[in-house]
């Protein structure tokens, strides 16, 4: 049977960066995402009798040797699961660039999970599908839930996944992502995850994380824009400071993301718009701000140089099937 999933990308406020097992994907720490609308991965998934391999397409390409092994690492799981042998035809479309820190693994490995678990005939509930789509890349997991998510670290497979915290509806925010680099980033987020507990900065940003959970949970929870904006950059900040000391050294940021920052914190100034950053493995960064404020933020971005481009989300539903294929 053909089945097509679709999964939004999410934008993590706290940040998983560093895993207790490498295998299982077991996050550091937990960590907070919104699901974003207007970035996302199509998948549809096909086992077919006649083929004598997997086939696996991603934008309109036939994937690359390395991507393909681990779309075919993750087959092989669902396969095991559902108990069959037949090869799957697997065809993929972002609607942003991948690899480049915008969450392309995130969004792809959760709509190939939700996809390929539902064509192998798997009946899963949405906790075994965050918990699947968590093997095939940490952050998938959050994409699996809907709206404001939160991803419990844990320390086994079973308990490692992520759920609702809060409806998509539930808070007015929105996030723009800045496009600056198209490109694929040269040292992968796995990579980066693993450089991670060899350096000594981890630690304190465990500290710090621990404290930033609690109080973006507040703001949440009262809806206290300011206090989260204040968490966010903290957290991002922290996150690239072990980046930044890891050896090698993962300089992930360009000029024009700095300009951003300084952008944002002078518009913050002069109180003309409060939006505040965060920045993922790559040099695009995302703004948040309240609903009514983006047309105006986006405007201001626009004028940096080095902005290629400014797409603005609505926090999302999860990952869920649709009716059209693409092939
Ligand atoms: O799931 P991965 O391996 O793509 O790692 C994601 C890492 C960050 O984007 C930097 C942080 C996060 O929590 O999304």
């Amino acid at each position: 049977m053909k089945t097509t999933a679709k999964a939004p990308a999410n934008i993590a406020l706290i940040k998983y960066w560093g895993r207790k097992n490498e295998t299982l994907r077991i996050p550091a720490n937990d960590s907070l995402a919104i699901c974003l609308d207007k970035s996302f991965t199509l998948t549809t998934v096909e086992f077919r009798e006649d083929l004598e391999k997997d086939r696996v397409f991603i934008d309109k390409k036939e994937a690359i040797e390395k991507e393909k092994e681990r779309v075919v690492k993750h087959l092989n799981k669902i396969r095991k699961k559902a108990g069959i042998k037949f090869f799957a035809q697997v065809v993929s479309k972002n609607s942003f660039p991948a690899a480049t820190g915008l969450a392309s693994s995130a969004s792809g490995f959760a709509a190939l999970t939700l996809a390929c678990s539902k064509a192998a005939g798997l009946n899963l509930s949405e906790r075994e599908i965050s918990r699947l789509a968590r093997l095939g890349s940490g952050s998938a997991c959050r994409s699996i839930p809907d709206g404001f998510v939160y991803w419990h670290g844990g320390n086994s497979d079973r308990n490692s996944y992520a759920y609702s915290l809060y409806s998509h509806l539930y808070w007015g925010l929105r996030d723009l992502t800045i496009i600056i680099q198209k490109e694929k980033k040269k040292i992968s987020s796995t990579k980066g995850h693993q450089l991670a507990f060899q350096n000594p900065f981890l630690k304190s940003r465990l500290k710090l994380v621990k404290e930033n959970l609690k109080k973006i949970k507040k703001a949440f929870k009262n809806k206290d824009f300011s206090l989260l904006g204040k968490v966010i950059e903290s957290e991002a900040l922290s996150l690239h400071s072990v980046m930044l000391t890891s050896q090698p050294a993962l300089i992930y940021w360009q000029p024009a993301t700095l300009a951003i920052i300084h952008k944002v914190i002078d518009l913050r100034e002069k109180g003309e718009i409060e939006s505040y950053f965060t920045i993922d493995a790559g040099p695009n960064v995302h703004l948040i701000c309240q609903k009514g404020q983006e047309e105006k933020l986006k405007k201001e971005i626009q004028k940096i140089n080095g902005v290629k481009k400014v797409v603005i989300n609505k926090p999302s539903v999860g990952a869920r099937l649709i009716n059209k294929h693409l092939f």
